[in-house]
């Protein structure tokens, strides 16, 4: 690991945040960064961790923690999952394929969103763990067949379908920053923002060795070609996913469906219904709709309505090992982790990916002596304490 991410520079995932925002463009982490609207949501998934307290159990040598978890027939060496993130390279040229194979060297799994500028081939390819594939319908029905097959022959073991883009959210940074004007083709539309690119040379010289704005590689439309990038109010508007669009989905993939973006008891159970083999307790990092409950606290409602059918993970506000644990005491089987790893990947790529996991891991590892528990299956609710407002299940 490079002596930049070592132990005492990064101690935990703020200082990788710091070390994204330094290296990229301020539109470029701000997306990364940001949520939508008021950003009560976004500041509420980390809020809601700190409401959470443990009880421990005293005097207990805890001396071989067993960390591991399965998900969907795959043993995970701790439980957390590497989230899809939209415009991962642009964040970093090695973007998707670093994170993929990160992940699967710390032996989890990567997801990989649609909006990826890596071909699945070389994101599976480049991991020795399970990579899913995450869907949304951009580039019309035939696009989506393409890569469905693309992503089953590449070896990709589930899919994962968002539910909660019927637009995009409203991140009020983007439009601040240009973003849509800096993807677009017009020069003169991208002076205003140029000051601040050119005030971050690292990222621009490899954004400029790595041949510029990525292609969307795996939303190839027929007779087409690859798509070009869109920014990402442009790209969700054509992501909606309704129950009926999964039925067709379920004729085109015969593999396991992640249904993620569930927030009630009622869509967790008709995912259950629709034939999901797990949901993914999610508001989408809070950046689709604003003022929704943060996943920890939307979790106990979902894992009750599911009660044990299928896996439910959950995302949002992960930032320590100790949040994982809590997750996991309020019924997730696992969590995905999305700006906890993008930020390191920002920062230094595969290296910085690398090291989020390891302080993810090592963290949740500590937590678990400390709470005098000796293995991730034996956490439960138990060890946490919620606020009394919470509406437990
Ligand atoms: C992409 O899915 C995003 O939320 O930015």
């Amino acid at each position: 690991m490079s002596r930049s991410l070592n132990s005492s520079t990064v101690v935990n995932i703020e200082d990788l945040r710091r070390l994204a925002q330094a290296r990229l463009p301020r539109a470029v982490f701000d997306y990364l960064d940001g949520g939508a609207e008021a950003e009560q949501t976004l500041a509420e998934n980390c809020g809601a961790f700190r409401d959470v307290m443990f009880r421990p159990r005293g005097a207990v040598a805890v001396c071989d923690c067993d960390l591991r978890t399965r998900v969907l027939e795959h043993e995970l060496s701790f439980p957390a999952m590497l989230a899809p993130v939209g415009y991962s390279r642009m964040m970093h040229p090695t973007g998707e394929v670093a994170a993929a194979r990160a992940a699967g060297e710390a032996g989890t799994g990567y997801i990989l969103s649609t909006i990826s500028g890596h071909r699945v081939e070389n994101v599976k390819a480049a991991s020795n763990g399970p990579v899913w594939y995450q869907l949304y319908l951009l580039g019309g029905r035939g696009a989506s067949e393409a890569i469905l097959d693309r992503a089953r022959r590449a070896g990709c073991s589930a899919l994962v379908i968002t539910v909660d883009t019927p637009v995009a959210g409203m991140r009020e940074r983007d439009p601040r920053n240009g973003m849509k004007e800096l993807l677009g083709t017009s020069v003169l539309a991208k002076v205003p923002y140029l000051f601040n690119i050119l005030a971050h040379p690292g990222w621009l010289v490899s954004f400029l060795r790595d041949g510029g704005v990525p292609k969307l590689e795996n939303i190839v439309i027929p007779g087409k070609g690859p798509m070009e990038l869109v920014d990402v109010t442009a790209a969700l508007a054509q992501a909606t996913v309704t129950w009926e669009d999964l039925r067709w989905i379920r004729q085109q993939w015969s593999g396991p469906i992640v249904v993620k973006g569930i927030l009630i008891g009622d869509d967790g159970r008709r995912a259950v219904d629709e034939g999901a083999a797990a949901v993914v307790v999610s508001n989408h990092g809070g950046r689709q709709l604003d003022s929704v409950s943060p996943t920890l606290r939307a979790l106990p409602e979902v894992v009750a309505a599911i009660n044990g059918k299928i896996p439910v993970l959950m995302d949002g506000g992960v930032r320590r090992g100790a949040d994982i644990v809590k997750a996991i005491c309020l019924g997730a089987t696992a969590v995905l982790v999305g700006r906890a790893y993008a930020y390191g990947l920002a920062a230094a790529g595969q290296a910085g990916v690398a090291r989020a996991l390891q302080i993810l891991r090592t963290d949740f590892e500590r937590t678990l002596r400390l709470l005098g528990c000796c293995s991730t299956t034996a956490l439960d609710r138990s060890y946490v304490e919620t606020p009394r407002d919470w509406d437990m299940e």
